[in-house]
């Protein structure tokens, strides 16, 4: 069995093609099994069919009509846009999306039930189309609920994960997957959809967190959105302030305001408390260190409701 697993696990696609980008891939991805021989497949950037063949995309290409993911496009800023894509909706875009971003994460096996998910795709537009820059996937709360109330379909067996977030339904998880495409990474695009995902908690009246594990590139990105929104309250703020303002102000869960402030030794524990300890001095060191802010949401352009 371990060895069949290991087979299984081997990188498979070596290469996409998705726009105007050719892309190398980090890991394996399930893609049905008569694509077991390929080395390189062809994507629509629009649709993200997927095919074996240059020509057969080109094909398709022709009579493709979509120039942006399907869903409601619910924040427009510059030349920036982000789509909602509700994966009941639009199943076969929604799994080809989860096809190519295996590919790029190691370690989630959450491509199976699409139905359960919302993906919020980023796009750069121009006049050709809105091409992905990169999305985050989340799961629909009140599909959650749904499995609790009505156990006998055996649902919850399966999914007694979900039932762990039921009862902490204020601080449910905000983010499932997240992931910018190679050619887009390191350019602020992780820590905007980050910070997307948070706008969107606020909105709920919410506190969030990313679904764990993290890999090490979704730590480091965390831990540099957490850091950089907290030391620029802290910075602003006069007077004491407790972690669960913090919370309620950021939609940051409390353990991870702790954890953060912690690795940056502004926690003091006093009298069985923790408390935040922000010397201005140090503030402004571990702002220097915290490094670009990147790019920002602006919440004025964001244009949705929380899913009924
Ligand atoms: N080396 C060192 N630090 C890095 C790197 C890198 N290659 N990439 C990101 N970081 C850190 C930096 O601190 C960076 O901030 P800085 O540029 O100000 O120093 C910070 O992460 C965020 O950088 P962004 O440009 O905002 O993030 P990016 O667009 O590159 O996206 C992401 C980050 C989404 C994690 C991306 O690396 C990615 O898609 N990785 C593959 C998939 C993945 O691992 N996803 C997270 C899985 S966990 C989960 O889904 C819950
Ligand atoms: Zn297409």
């Amino acid at each position: 069995l371990r060895e069949h697993e290991e087979f299984t696990k081997v990188k498979n696609i070596a290469t996409i093609e998705l726009g105007k980008y050719e892309i190398e891939t980090w890991y394996f991805s399930p893609f049905p099994p008569e694509y077991n021989d390929c080395v390189k497949l062809f994507f629509c950037e629009f649709c993200l069919n997927f095919m074996k063949r240059k020509e057969q995309l080109q094909r398709h290409m022709r009579k493709c009509d979509l120039k942006h993911p399907p869903g409601d496009e619910i924040y427009r800023s510059g030349t920036l846009s982000m789509f909602e894509v509700d994966g009941k909706k639009n199943k076969v875009y929604a799994q080809n999306l989860c096809y190519l971003a295996k590919l790029f994460l190691d370690h989630k096996t959450l491509y199976y039930d699409v139905d359960l998910f919302l993906f919020y795709v980023l796009c750069e537009c121009d006049d050709r189309g809105c091409h992905m820059v990169g999305y985050f996937s989340k799961v629909i709360q009140h599909i959650i609920y749904r499995y609790v109330w009505f156990p006998l379909f055996g649902l919850l067996i399966k999914r007694n994960f979900y039932w762990v977030q039921e009862k902490h339904s204020e601080e449910a998880y905000n983010l499932a997957c997240i992931l910018t495409l190679p050619p887009y990474q390191r350019k602020g695009y992780g820590k905007f959809l980050i910070a997307f995902s948070y706008e969107l908690s606020k909105k709920e009246g919410k506190v969030g967190t990313p679904e764990r594990p993290l890999s090490d590139l979704g730590l480091l990105s965390y831990r540099g959105y957490w850091t950089r929104v907290l030391l620029d309250i802290l910075k602003k703020h006069k007077g004491n302030i407790s972690i669960k303002e913090l919370s309620d102000m950021t939609a940051i869960k409390a353990e991870d305001i702790l954890s953060t402030l912690q690795s940056l030794e502004l926690i003091q524990y006093r009298k069985g408390q923790h408390v935040i300890c922000a010397d201005p001095k140090v503030l402004d060191r571990h702002l220097k260190a915290a490094g670009r802010g990147g790019l920002d949401v602006d919440v004025s352009k964001l244009i949705w409701t929380p899913y009924k």
